[in-house]
């Protein structure tokens, strides 16, 4: 097998898109989608792998991390597809074998397709090899151009006359080129068309001239190859992407009651018997253990799930880990390291932040638990708040198994409330409640006996005078 260079094209600034944000970092299911691009070119082991950076490349680079694998060449200014392979010249021009050119804007293409467009063009021996689809909307693409069964050229849309306009079979902009004498016939590729830019396409019809073969081969699914140069076509792969998640999921055993609504990022993993219903987003690197029900409109970003657990309507939950047969919700916000034990409850309006609830615990109603460690079979009343931050930093709140919290009791950490110990409602706890112990705050009830009837007479006596 021949060595194979990758280069992908991500210099251009995505004018369409109308954003700040380079094209190819924006969002394909939570993943910038020039990170697809370089997973499909890995899976290929290649002997290099070298990324075209242009508008704003320092922001491409560090988005894309330290990765030894990749190396960057940029190209300044933009000047079109052709030029953009002609950067990558001082580092290429004198190795041997396939360079496959991908777009960093072309993300759903898998690693087999790339693989047999190697292996066809390697069989054939061909100068080149082009990918290309038949799409029902061709529209934007460069238009395949054949002379009997041979392509002769590509036209890009801009340039196309009505009659090529109609034609159905478009360029992917995916080739595979054989490294000797590519870069010498790229430099030949001029810029006297619509755009003024130096077109790489215009490479078949140079090789056509010299005589040099070029094949085309044509992929089976069309959606593979979509571009995305707009918004909407972002949207469009992106849905393509959560489709592809959702039916893997599915086949595994997990349901989902309206796909289409259900929002889950390719690093997710549900397991099976798992019921999933509408509105609902999980992402990052999320995992949902077997038998979950996640009801409708909750968020679970990069966090842990455990079986037979339940998440009611609109949770929002980030890197948190929820033990097994634990019940969450609805409106429970919990994020920053929160760990909520086995067959523990956590009800609706609780907030909890960087705190671990035990397994058998119980936060029913409207409480913030903040840097708290909260034992076993604890109960947590309405309206506890563990006051954490005393202006300067944060203090943990120690609750040993077993307490007893009375409702609207806040917490004034650092403290400790020992193992049995109970808190009258409404307490503030400034001291450490030892193990066993009552503690109460509150101050003693006094009743004013007939005050209402006092109060009213004055009231109408008052009204009577305005
Ligand atoms: C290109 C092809 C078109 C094909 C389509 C498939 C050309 C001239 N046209 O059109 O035939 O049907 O892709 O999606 O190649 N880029 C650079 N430097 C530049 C210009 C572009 O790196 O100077 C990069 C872009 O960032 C992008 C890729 O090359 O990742 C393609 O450029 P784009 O402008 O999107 O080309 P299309 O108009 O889509
Ligand atoms: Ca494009």
């Amino acid at each position: 097998m021949k060595d194979v260079h990758v280069v992908i094209l991500a210099a251009g600034k995505g004018t369409r898109m109308k954003s700040v944000l380079p094209k190819v970092l924006h969002r394909v299911a939570s993943v910038p989608m020039i990170e697809y691009v370089l997973e499909a070119a890995a899976a290929l082991v290649p002997r290099t792998t070298t990324v075209v950076v242009g508008h704003m490349a320092d922001t491409v680079k560090s988005a894309l991390g330290k990765n030894p694998a990749i190396s960057y060449v940029v190209q300044e200014p933009q000047l079109g597809t052709a030029h953009a392979l002609l950067t990558a010249a001082p580092t290429l021009e004198r190795a041997h074998g396939t360079l496959l050119l991908l777009s960093g804007d072309v993300p759903l293409l898998r690693s087999e397709t790339l693989r047999a467009l190697i292996d066809t063009h390697d069989a054939a021996g061909a100068a080149a090899t082009v990918m290309t689809a038949l799409v029902t909307n061709p529209h934007g693409y460069g238009r395949i151009v054949r002379v009997g069964e041979q392509i002769a050229r590509i036209v890009e849309e801009k340039d196309a006359t009505p009659a090529e306009k109609q034609i159905a079979e478009i360029n992917s902009g995916i080739y595979a080129f054989a490294l000797e004498g590519l870069f010498d016939a790229v430099r030949g590729v001029a810029s006297a068309n619509a755009q003024r830019e130096y077109y790489l396409p215009d490479l078949v019809a140079i090789y056509r001239r010299s005589g040099r073969a070029v094949k085309t081969t044509t992929v089976a699914n069309a959606d593979e190859i979509r571009g995305v140069n707009s918004r909407a076509e972002l949207a469009e792969v992106s849905r393509l992407v959560r489709q592809a998640k959702n039916e893997e999921l599915m086949a595994a055993g997990v349901t989902l009651e309206d796909p289409p609504t259900t929002y889950i990022d390719r690093g997710v993993q549900v397991g099976p018997d798992t019921i999933i219903r509408p509105g609902v987003h999980l992402e990052g690197e999320t995992v949902i253990g077997s038998r979950c029900e996640i009801h409708s409109g909750v968020r679970i970003v990069n966090s842990h799930v455990g079986d037979g657990a339940t998440i009611y309507n609109h949770c929002v939950i980030t890197d948190t880990s929820i033990g097994r047969n634990a019940a969450v919700g609805p409106f429970a916000h919990l994020r920053g390291a929160a760990v909520v034990g086995e067959g523990a409850k956590v009800g609706n309006f609780v907030e909890m932040k960087k705190t671990v609830l035990g397994a058998g615990s119980k936060s029913m109603h409207l409480a913030y638990l903040g840097d708290a460690v909260i034992g076993e079979q604890v109960n947590i009343g309405a309206g506890t708040i563990t006051c954490n931050y005393d202006g300067v930093s944060k203090q943990t709140t120690t609750i040993e198994d077993g307490a007893f919290i009375g409702s609207d009791t806040q917490l004034i950490a650092p403290v400790t409330v020992g193992k049995g110990a109970y808190v009258g409602t409404g307490t503030t706890v400034r001291e450490n409640v030892p193990p066993g112990a009552l503690a109460v705050s509150a101050g003693k009830q006094r009743n004013i006996e007939g005050w209402v009837e006092v109060k009213k007479g004055r009231r109408k006596k008052e009204e009577g005078k305005s």
